[in-house]
């Protein structure tokens, strides 16, 4: 059992499309996979419902909720994967109290590589409670291809101790913003956009798995 939490109080640099990605991912590779949605725009949930496949979310938004139904909900599946919502920060603790292993999904702008640092700075809060817990991986989420912003950010991101600087990077894609709409994953959807989109999650999923 491993529980992955998907983090960045930044709003919108993609948690809740990765963690349904992923939780999809996995439950494709014939994983036990539960999903906990702790952002209250339920986005997650929402989209989750809105797919075929019958991947169990359980809605927790309050931190003690989170500290206390986590470890059971974890208990039952091979690999449990939270969405964090933004900007709350007593949510966010709670769940880094949890996880084996934060995820920060950044994307390649100044502004936010520097709110990624309040990210990283609460995972190590958690990090010097727990005595080691979680891991952290980062990796650049909407980067547009060839451009100097997306280098710059991944040899940031690389300089950041003890966050592994994941290599995959998910570029801005037309099918990752369709996918909610669609009901459905990049894994399911037709098209070059899509496919390209697809190759770029399995590459990053993979990386994901190494950490565990
Ligand atoms: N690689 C991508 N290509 C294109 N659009 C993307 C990509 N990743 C995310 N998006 C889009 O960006 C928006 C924000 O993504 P998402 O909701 O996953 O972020 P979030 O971090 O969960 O946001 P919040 O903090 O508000 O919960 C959504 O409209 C989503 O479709
Ligand atoms: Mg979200």
């Amino acid at each position: 059992m491993s529980i992955i939490a998907l983090t960045n109080e930044k709003g919108g640099v993609g948690k809740s499309t990765t963690s349904v990605h992923f939780a999809y991912w996995l439950f494709s590779k014939k994983k036990k996979v539960a999903l906990i949605d702790a952002d209250p725009q339920r986005s997650c949930s929402k989209w989750i419902k809105r797919m075929d496949d019958p991947i169990p979310v359980t809605i927790l938004t309050t931190p003690d909720e989170l500290l206390e139904k986590t470890p059971e909900i974890a208990e039952g599946v091979d690999y449990l994967v939270i969405d964090a919502p933004p900007g709350l920060a007593e949510c966010c603790r709670a769940i880094l109290f949890r996880a084996d292993l934060a995820i920060i999904p950044c994307q390649p702008t100044g502004l936010d590589l520097d709110a990624a640092s309040d990210a990283v700075r609460l995972v190590r809060q958690a990090q010097s409670v727990r005595g080691g817990l979680p891991d952290v991986g980062m990796f650049v989420n909407r980067a547009a291809k060839g451009t100097k912003l997306k280098d710059e950010a991944l040899s940031l991101i690389q300089k950041i101790d003890d966050v592994t600087a994941l290599k995959t990077v998910i570029h801005q894609k037309q099918a990752v913003a369709d996918a909610f709409g669609q009901g459905a994953t990049v894994f399911d959807l037709k098209g070059a956009g899509a496919s390209e989109a697809a190759t770029e999650f399995e590459k990053l999923f993979r990386e994901i798995m190494r950490l565990l």
